[in-house]
């Protein structure tokens, strides 16, 4: 029984999952290293969860509860009783391996260690464990409390056992499990790159500006938000190395080549939504695009 929960960064994803959980009747233990983030998730729940009770979505003692199960900590110490861990810290191999080895000195043999990475080698996180057949890829998409689907993705040194539960345990989240092999991108992220990539591609042929490629794919494509609306929604930042990591991984395959535009945007701080700029201006509360 899957109970405790261990929730690794504080960001856009880590705290819409714990929200997830902590609606699921789970006990959340919400980490990060900058106390900001925290104290950002903790308003912003809190700004959601009075949304939520406005509209009549919920009991305000459904509110309290949801938020009575969440802590936030600023120790990864403190994620020590947990049954699972997900991780949601920057998309870096590296920074996610150094967690995962500090983390597993101090959770039981039990704890199931995931990542919520986009695009990286579940295989190769595991690797960093003593126990890899423990790790697991449990890939939420943004913002978590609304998106229905869930990737779960054993690495090859998984345990069938921990496939199962982390299943399992996800959908008693009430979402729905796509189980991935573990290869770049998964599905959604690997079938997403050439949404981003020619629509990037024909903006930079000048065929046409962002705003009319938008509006086409909204339009005539069907789809809920265009492709530079959604880059600037994911993070120009996270979406550029998801690329990056994709085409790196693919050994190079010009399918999924990132674009200099992107590059630019994320050198530049031009991030989306969550820095108030990117390919649109979401400053002063209405959303224009940008020269
Ligand atoms: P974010 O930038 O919003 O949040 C990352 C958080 O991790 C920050 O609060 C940061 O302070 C914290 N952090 C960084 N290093 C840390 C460390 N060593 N220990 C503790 N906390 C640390 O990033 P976001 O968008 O939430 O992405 C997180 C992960 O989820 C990435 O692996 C990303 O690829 C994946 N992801 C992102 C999606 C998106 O649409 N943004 C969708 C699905 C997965």
């Amino acid at each position: 029984m899957i109970k405790k929960i261990g929730i690794i960064g504080a960001g856009t994803m880590g705290s819409g999952i714990a929200q997830v959980a902590a609606t699921a009747g789970c006990v959340v233990k919400l980490f990060d290293l900058n106390q900001a983030a925290l104290d950002k998730a903790k308003a912003s729940l809190e700004k959601i969860m009075t949304r939520l009770v406005e509209k009549g979505r919920i009991e305000s003692e459904e509110k309290m509860r949801i938020q009575r199960n969440i802590s936030y900590v600023n120790s990864l110490k403190e994620l020590a009783d947990s049954d699972l861990t997900i991780e949601a810290i920057v998309e870096n191999l590296d920074i996610k391996k150094k967690v995962f080895q500090e983390l597993e000195s101090y959770v039981s043999d039990a704890c199931i260690i995931a990542s919520n990475t986009s695009s990286l080698s579940i295989a190769s996180i595991a690797s960093s464990l003593q126990n890899p057949e423990r790790c697991v890829g449990i890939h939420f998409f943004n913002p978590a409390p609304l998106m229905k689907l869930v990737e779960v993705i054993p690495a090859i040194q998984t345990s069938g056992e921990v496939l199962k539960i982390s299943e399992e345990t996800i959908k008693s989240w009430k979402k729905v499990v796509a189980v991935a092999k573990d290869t770049p991108g998964f599905i959604v992220n690997r079938v997403a790159r050439p949404f981003y990539g020619e629509a990037l591609r024909i903006y930079e042929e000048g065929i046409a500006d962002f705003v009319t490629i938008d509006f086409a794919m909204k339009s005539v494509g069907g789809f809920k938000m265009g492709p530079f609306e959604l880059m600037d929604f994911i993070g120009n930042d996270v979406n550029y190395t998801v690329t990056e990591t994709v085409f790196t991984a693919f050994y190079y395959d010009p399918r999924y080549k990132p674009a200099f535009t992107q590059k630019r945007f994320a050198e530049a701080g031009y991030l989306g939504r969550k820095t108030g700029r990117g390919f649109y201006d979401y400053s002063e509360g209405t959303v224009r695009p940008e020269p």
